[in-house]
């Protein structure tokens, strides 16, 4: 194994992304596998915000809002859109994801271009699910049809096909799902989509910033996303949404709030919608959260997506020959697409002793290394790649530990007790 230690290090010198490992905060003697779920912070994100409670929030007060804040949402909005290659028009950053999906899938259905029937598939995170559930109570639809697969590892797309075509509507989908990073193919479904009087809102949250993701050339006519995971905007930092032009004059946001009004700073007592994708605003945009995001989507501008999938691609590729030669033998499985091109940036695996081989890794019984991956119910740890910084001999050091504590049971020194956030 040895030899395997220098030949990760050797990959890792020859990293063309190297340099931005430095750009973001590391605890010493600690690997982290969660940037899927939480990215690391830029260090860049003190110094802004110490210069917004400081100067701005602090020293200046109200008249920031003229002179700093009211731009910085379309800003933002408008580098997402170049990362996403969509029209800054296209795109609205605010609230969380689950808030934007209801929203988009709620105008998409009362909007009558769309016959009125909610689909989701058993891939898809809960949140999203949830969302439609709940739409359907509100709205005079049927409940959303939920399209169950034979495993979690990929989606049947023959199957989902087959349910779009007899049962045309308004469907969400994960692009990169959150179980097993399983990559649908977005273009051939949203074209098949088109063909069958439908559409597809797929979330991007666990495809933003670690694939590269072209609104255009897929034909993409609705989109939400998380900021927080691949980008590092930090914690619970404001999601986007994306409306392709052709659709935004005929919907209408189900939240009336006055950021969405043509002409929030008149006070005149009747709503009037705006006319472009800011009419899907609806209150005061969260300043502090908007600023680290900048911070965290500038470092991802500047290294370049296609750099960042390429690497994603090779760390994955190594990873998972790792993980077939030296954890399969052990009763560990890959619960991940074995091509690179079917999946996105995190690596998912799974033992039956899944959950106390993670409380192993996140607090070993001595001074060995700490590492950080994250538990899915309820088998599945997924090891997540953020090309920023995860480096191969972290890669490397990761499936050595997964190694010994099965070899050595070292899992038995844990009980079984989940905490709130896995
Ligand atoms: C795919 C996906 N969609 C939605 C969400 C929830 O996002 P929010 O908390 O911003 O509503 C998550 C959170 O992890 C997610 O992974």
């Amino acid at each position: 194994m040895k030899r395997h230690k220098e030949a990760a290090q050797q990959m890792d010198k020859k990293d063309a992304l190297a340099s931005f490992r430095a750009r973001f905060f590391h605890p010493e003697k600690e690997i982290y596998l969660d940037g899927n779920s939480l990215g690391k912070q830029p260090l860049d994100a003190k110094e802004t915000l110490a210069t917004i409670l400081d100067e701005q929030w602090g020293k200046k007060l109200i008249r920031s809002w003229n002179d700093h804040w009211l731009a910085l949402p379309k800003r933002i909005a408008s580098k997402l859109a170049s990362l996403l290659n969509a029209d800054p028009k296209e795109v609205l950053v605010g609230e969380s994801t689950s808030v934007n999906l209801y929203k988009l899938a709620h105008a998409l259905l009362t909007s009558g271009q769309f016959p009125k029937q909610l689909l989701t598939d058993s891939l898809n995170f809960p949140t999203d699910n949830y969302i439609l559930q709940g739409i359907s109570e509100q709205l005079p639809t049927t409940a959303p049809i939920t399209i169950s697969y034979s495993s979690d590892l990929t989606a049947d797309v023959p199957s989902l096909k087959e349910t779009i075509k007899h049962n045309p509507g308004i469907l969400c989908l994960s692009l990169v799902s959150y179980k097993s990073a399983y990559y649908y193919p977005m273009k051939a479904l949203n074209n098949f989509a088109k063909e069958h009087n439908s559409i597809i809102i797929w979330d991007l949250s666990h495809a933003v910033g670690a694939v590269d993701i072209d609104l255009k050339q897929t034909d993409t006519l609705a989109a939400i996303g998380c900021t927080y995971k691949y980008l590092n905007g930090g914690p619970g930092a404001p999601s986007f949404m994306y409306v392709d032009q052709s659709l935004i004059a005929s919907l209408k946001t189900p939240i009336q709030g006055w950021f969405g009004h043509a002409k929030p700073f008149n006070f005149i007592p009747d709503y009037r919608a705006a006319q472009g994708i800011e009419k899907f605003d609806a209150g005061t945009p969260q300043i502090l959260s908007l600023a680290t995001l900048e911070v965290g989507l500038d470092i991802t501008l500047e290294a370049g997506i296609g750099r960042i999938r390429a690497k994603s691609e090779q760390l994955g590729i190594y990873l998972s020959s790792l993980i077939k030669a030296e954890l399969l033998p052990l009763g560990y499985s890959l619960e991940s697409p074995e091509e690179a091109s079917e999946r996105g940036a995190h690596i998912t695996i799974s033992h039956e002793e899944s959950w106390r081989i993670c409380q192993c890794l996140l607090s070993p019984k001595d001074d060995r290394l700490k590492i950080i991956p994250d538990f899915r119910p309820n088998r599945f740890i997924r090891l997540g790649i953020a090309p920023l910084y995860t480096r191969y001999e972290d890669l490397w050091e990761t499936v050595c530990r997964l190694k010994e504590i099965v070899l050595e049971k070292e899992y038995e020194f844990h009980d079984g007790n989940q905490p709130t956030v896995t």
